[in-house]
């Protein structure tokens, strides 16, 4: 396993970057792709290792996929042409895979096998599985369908009426995909939005979804049309810069075509209860809202964070609880017990890392309390082969001034092939 030394304290932050392209973008994109007819091309698509995994995954479904440096090119055939995969498909640590693939396969005509990596096979599946089954599904899986590995045998499904009992974009989608293929009209009830690239990918492919109030409302057997998309940059990955921008004494740069949607832009409202300083400048034009982050340095005070801004947040918290540690008084977040059933349980590895590079910070059930402003020291710490526990702490070595040490640190491919490389770009660091 990789480790990695953080001797480097960054104080000033300049010029302008751009992050990888969107994860949840890219992988829908692929979905959308394979699933339409005709050819889709995608540019700025993640190649880390989970997006990589959908591009394998359809390939073992018979879908011609060519990837080059500047796009991957998609020949969509539909649903109905994708083929028996010959081996148990394998998910590694993508639950964004997992979960969607399970609505995609569940109305196929043929069997398929699903498993991951260890984290993946903790986390619960249940929550797709339970739905899908009521469309009609035909799914098992370890300890009655709570976990991978998954075997389904596909089949036509009907419609449903679903309230979701977990603000999960995951499950939403899950269930928007197997209403594509579904007889009649599925409504989802969703009484707080999740990020909603699904819907708004689908209308750039031609199909038909619309939101009134908290209905989601799908029509079944429909067909969609390829398409080109650009992936914006992903909000998510450029958190950590968003932070490390806040921190450090002396920064004034700029975070370019990346993706604003609000559904996933919570941090910044955050930051702006915390006295940050940022400028938004969005862009017209496009499906998914895109635009520039201007960020500089801010003296800010704690909050607190929880109801309905979670699922805006949901993967920032990590990196807000280490934008806690710095900022005076108190920041309390609640409502946030999703977190355990992330890539690690983040409420758990947040805590016990931070804690080791000197952070005043204690678990609740369902979130975390944090009191600042700390010093933070040097410290061997891990990852939990979580990536975006593994950046967070990247950026914690990077805000102090003595020496981190972050085992497990190759994780982080998974979202972010080439951290450093960017954070290079903005600093002085070599
Ligand atoms: C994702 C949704 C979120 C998020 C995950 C990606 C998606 O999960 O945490 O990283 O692409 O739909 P949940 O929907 O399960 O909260």
């Amino acid at each position: 396993m990789g480790k990695i030394e953080i001797a480097d304290y960054i104080e000033k932050l300049t010029g302008s970057i751009t992050v990888p392209g969107d994860k949840s973008i890219s992988h829908r994109a692929v979905m959308f792709g394979a699933l339409a007819e005709g050819v889709t091309e995608i540019t700025n698509f993640l190649t880390g290792d989970d997006c990589l995994r959908t591009v394998d995954i359809f390939q073992k479904l018979g879908v011609p996929i060519r990837m080059t440096e500047e796009k991957i090119s998609i020949e969509g055939k539909g649903l109905s042409d994708f083929v028996e995969p010959k081996e148990v498909l394998y998910f590694g640590n993508s639950g964004t895979t997992a979960r969607l693939m399970t609505g995609i396969l569940a109305g196929s005509s043929f069997c398929s096998m699903f498993t991951g990596d260890e984290s993946l096979n903790r986390r619960p599946m249940e929550r797709v599985v339970t739905p899908l089954k009521k469309m009609g599904a035909d799914i098992h899986g370890r300890e009655d369908g709570k976990y991978l590995p998954l075997s389904i045998r596909g089949r036509r499904l009907q419609s449903i009426r679903y309230e979701l009992p977990v603000l999960s974009a995951q499950l939403k989608s899950a269930i928007i995909f197997a209403a594509l293929h579904a007889n009649g009209e599925t409504v989802i009830i969703e009484n707080s939005p999740t990020r909603d690239h699904t819907e708004i990918m689908l209308k750039q492919f031609g199909g038909q979804i619309e939101r009134v109030g908290k209905e989601i409302k799908v029509k079944g057997n429909q067909s969609l049309v390829g398409t080109r998309v650009h992936v914006p940059g992903d909000f998510s990955s450029a958190a950590f810069f968003i932070v490390l921008g806040a921190l450090a004494k002396k920064s004034d740069f700029i975070i370019e075509n990346i993706g604003l949607n609000p559904t996933r832009t919570g941090l910044l409202d955050v930051l702006k209860r915390m006295h940050g300083k940022f400028e938004m400048m969005k862009e017209d034009g496009n499906f998914e809202p895109t635009g520039s982050l201007r960020i500089q340095s801010a003296p800010l005070v704690g909050t607190t964070i929880g109801g309905d801004m979670i699922p805006r947040l949901i993967d920032e918290i990590p990196i807000i609880a280490l934008l806690a540690t710095q900022a005076e008084g108190t920041t309390v977040i609640k409502d946030a017990e999703e977190l355990r059933v992330k890539e690690s349980d983040r409420i758990a590895t947040v805590v016990t890392e931070l804690k080791k590079l000197g952070a005043n910070i204690e678990a609740t059930e369902d979130g975390m309390i944090i009191e600042g402003k700390t010093k933070l020291s040097g410290g061997y710490v891990n990852s939990h082969g979580d990536h975006r526990i593994g950046m967070m702490l990247a950026i914690a070595g990077l805000i102090s001034e003595e020496k981190v040490i972050i085992d497990q640190y190759e994780c982080t491919q998974i979202s972010y092939p080439d951290f450093f490389g960017d954070v290079k770009k903005i600093s002085k660091m070599k």
